[in-house]
C-alpha cells in the first residue's frame, strides 16, 4: 500500500508555503490534529476546562488506548506526559544503583539522558560504560554480549539518535537484555512515527518517546511505556496525589497502572492531539510511512553526496529519515540562515548532543534534514538543488 501524496498533503496546511525538512524537529502537525485541539481549547472557553475534561472524557481515555495500538502495548502500561525526556526520567531515576552497578548505553547517547547516567553515577557509584560500535558505526551487539556480567543492571541506549540517520539494532539489544534479565531502557523520540514499533519484538522494558517529531502531534508531549511486571515493581522518583492516592494519614498507594509516573494537571488538548496524531499515522500505516520517509531520505542523500564539498555524515547500515552533512567552507547555522530565505526548514545538531559521537568522529555543528512522507520528490530535489548552488558559491 502507498501513501496517497495528494490527500496528505492537503491536510497538511504546512507544505503550502515552506519545504519543511524538520520533523526531527517538529513535523508539520496535519490538520485533524489542529482541529481536534483547537475545537477542544474553544470547548474549555466555552464551558470551563473540568467540565471540557469530563464532556470529553472517553475521548481523552481513548488516548492510552493509541498509544498502546502503536508500540503493541496494553494501555495501563503508558503513561502520557509532557515530553520525551520526562517520560525516559521518570523510567531512569525510578532504578535504583548500587556503587559497582553497571549502566551500558551506546555511543550516540543524547546528551539529556547522558548527562542523567552521570548525575545517578555520581551519587550512587554506579558506572556509565559505552558499548562501542562496530564498523558500520551502529551499536556492536556481540560487543554488547562480552560486556555482560551479573553487575550489568541496566541497558540504555537511543535507538535513532538526534544527529543524524544512524538505526542502532533495538531488538537484538533486546534479545540480549531479555536473556540475561536486565532492565532495558529505550529512547525511541526520534523513531517512533517514522517506523513501527513494537515493543514486544524490541523486548524493550520501558520506552520513551515524543509527540511533536514524526508522531506529527503538538510540542509538549511525550509518552512512556512501562512493561506492566515491571511498572508494578517500580517506585516513581517523584509522585503527587493522582500517581499515588493519598489514603491514610501515614500511607499513600501507587496507582496500579503506569499513570503512576503521570501528576494530576495536564494539557487535554494537547494530549487529544497526541492521540488524534497516532491514529493518523495508523490509518495511513507504519510500514508504508517508513518506506516513504526512508526512501525521500535516501533520495535526499544521493543527490547530496554528488556535490561537490558536501560531506554525508549518516553512519549505519540502516539508515532512518534524518540526513546530516556540512558544505566546505559554510558554517551549519549560515546553511539553516540561507535555506530560511528561501523557504526551506531545516536545522542544526550541536555536538554537545551526542558528544561521545561527535568526539569520536571530529563532528563540527552539522546541518540536519529530515523530510517526511508529506515532503515530495520534488521538494527535496529543490532543496538538494538550494544546496549545490550553496556549495558552488563557497567554493
Ligand atoms: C534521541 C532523543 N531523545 C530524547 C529527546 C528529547 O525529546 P523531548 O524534547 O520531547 O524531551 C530528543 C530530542 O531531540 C532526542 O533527539
Amino acid at each position: 500500500m502507498s501513501i496517497d501524496l495528494q490527500r496528505v498533503r492537503a491536510d497538511t496546511i504546512g507544505v503550502n508555503h515552506r519545504i519543511h525538512l524538520n520533523s526531527a524537529g517538529a513535523a508539520l502537525m496535519p490538520t485533524p490534529v489542529l482541529d481536534a485541539m483547537t475545537d477542544y481549547l474553544r470547548r474549555e472557553a466555552e464551558i470551563g476546562g473540568y467540565e471540557a475534561a469530563d464532556e470529553q472524557a472517553e475521548r481523552l481515555k481513548g488516548v492510552y488506548g493509541s498509544v498502546a495500538r502503536l508500540l503493541n502495548a496494553a494501555s495501563d502500561e503508558i503513561a502520557l506526559m509532557e515530553n520525551a525526556t520526562v517520560a525516559w526520567q521518570m523510567a531512569f531515576y525510578a532504578l535504583q544503583f548500587q556503587p559497582g552497578d553497571r549502566i551500558l548505553t551506546a555511543q550516540a547517547e543524547y546528551a539529556a539522558n547522558y548527562v542523567a547516567f552521570l548525575q545517578v553515577a555520581k551519587r550512587t557509584g554506579a558506572v556509565v560504560e559505552v558499548i562501542p560500535n562496530d564498523r558500520s558505526g551502529a551499536l556492536d551487539v556481540e560487543a554488547l554480549e562480552r560486556m555482560i556480567d551479573d553487575r550489568v543492571r541496566l541497558i540504555a541506549i537511543t535507538w535513532v539518535p538526534t544527529n543524524g540517520g544512524l538505526v542502532n539494532p533495538a531488538a537484538a539489544v533486546g534479545r540480549i537484555a531479555r536473556k540475561h534479565g536486565i532492565p532495558y531502557l529505550l529512547d525511541a523520540c526520534q523513531a517512533v512515527g517514522q517506523m513501527p514499533v513494537d515493543v514486544a519484538e524490541l523486548g524493550c522494558d520501558m520506552l520513551s518517546a515524543t509527540g511533536r517529531k514524526f508522531l506529527r502531534g503538538p510540542r509538549g508531549t511525550g509518552f512512556l511505556y512501562v512493561r506492566r511486571e515491571l511498572m508494578l515493581r517500580l517506585e516513581p522518583p517523584i509522585i503527587d496525589h493522582f500517581a499515588a492516592p493519598w489514603v491514610a494519614p501515614d500511607r499513600y498507594e501507587l496507582r496500579p497502572d503506569a499513570r503512576r509516573f503521570e501528576n494530576w494537571e495536564n494539557n487535554y488538548a494537547a494530549r487529544l492531539g497526541l492521540g488524534v496524531a497516532i491514529d493518523y499515522a495508523l490509518s495511513i500505516g507504519m510500514e508504508p510511512i517508513k518506506a516513504r520517509c526512508w526512501m525521500l531520505a535516501d533520495n535526499m542523500r544521493s543527490e547530496l553526496a554528488r556535490i561537490p564539498g558536501v560531506v554525508i555524515h549518516d553512519i549505519g547500515i540502516e539508515r532512518a529519515a534524518i540526513v546530516t552533512f556540512t558544505i566546505a567552507g559554510v558554517e551549519a547555522a549560515d546553511v539553516q540562515a540561507r535555506m530560511k530565505v528561501q523557504g526551506i526548514n531545516v536545522t542544526t545538531s550541536q555536538p554537545s548532543s551526542t558528544l561521545l559521537d561527535s568526539t569520536a568522529r571530529s563532528l563540527p555543528m552539522i546541518v540536519r534534514a529530515s523530510p517526511h512522507y508529506y515532503n515530495s520528490e520534488d521538494e527535496i530535489h529543490r532543496f538538494t538543488r538550494a544546496v549545490a548552488t550553496l556549495a558552488a558559491e563557497a567554493r
